[in-house]
């Protein structure tokens, strides 16, 4: 995957699997979520490096400030990570991140999109469901430091609502 995406001034980039990237999602992620999270750098670079997943960077001025990560089986995709930092927020590079993952991932023959959401998590819940994502079910105690329920959000293609 050599091709990059020429969005606004920052790019869609795939993202390889090399310890650098691992590092820089994992300050990403730390960052993202108040200086904590339950992700290792070695837990990025096993994600990175499972031939299921898929993930998209967005670059700019020469470093990654936000990404997107997706584990794909046959006709489905699971969105297992994705997080901006929080001085790049609100300039539509997570909607980027989304559209582009969804885009690309419809050319590729997958029909069903799944992600979990914390329930107190509004900017996200509002941008899936600006995408046309829809809550379809509810896991009790899925998230941990600090404990919380998730929402079950779903989305089937085509049905692509930002094409409208
Ligand atoms: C969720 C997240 C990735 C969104 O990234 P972002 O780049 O700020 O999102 P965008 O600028 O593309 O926002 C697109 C739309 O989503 C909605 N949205 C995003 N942040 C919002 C907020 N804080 N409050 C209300 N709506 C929000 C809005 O509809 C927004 O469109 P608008 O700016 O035109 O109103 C970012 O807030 C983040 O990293 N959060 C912490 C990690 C996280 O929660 N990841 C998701 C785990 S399920």
């Amino acid at each position: 995957m050599q091709k990059e995406y020429h969005m606004f001034s920052g790019l869609i980039v795939p993202l390889a699997a090399n310890p650098e990237t691992a590092a820089r999602l994992y300050y990403i992620t730390k960052e993202a979520n108040g200086g904590r999270t339950t992700w290792k750098e070695s837990s990025f670079l096993y994600e990175l490096e499972n031939e299921n997943n898929f993930y998209l960077g967005y670059e700019f001025e020469g470093e990654i400030v936000g990404y997107i990560g997706c584990m794909r089986i046959l006709d489905e995709l699971s969105i297992n990570n994705f997080a901006v930092l929080p001085n790049q927020r609100r300039k539509g590079i997570g909607m980027l991140l989304l559209t582009e993952m969804i885009r690309m991932n419809v050319a590729a023959g997958v029909r069903h999109f799944y992600l979990e959401v914390r329930l107190s998590n509004e900017p996200a819940i509002f941008l899936y469901q600006k995408v046309g994502f829809e809550n379809i079910s509810f896991r009790k105690d899925y998230y941990v430091d600090p404990v919380e329920d998730a929402y079950v959000f779903y989305k089937q293609e085509p049905n692509l609502e930002v094409d409208k």
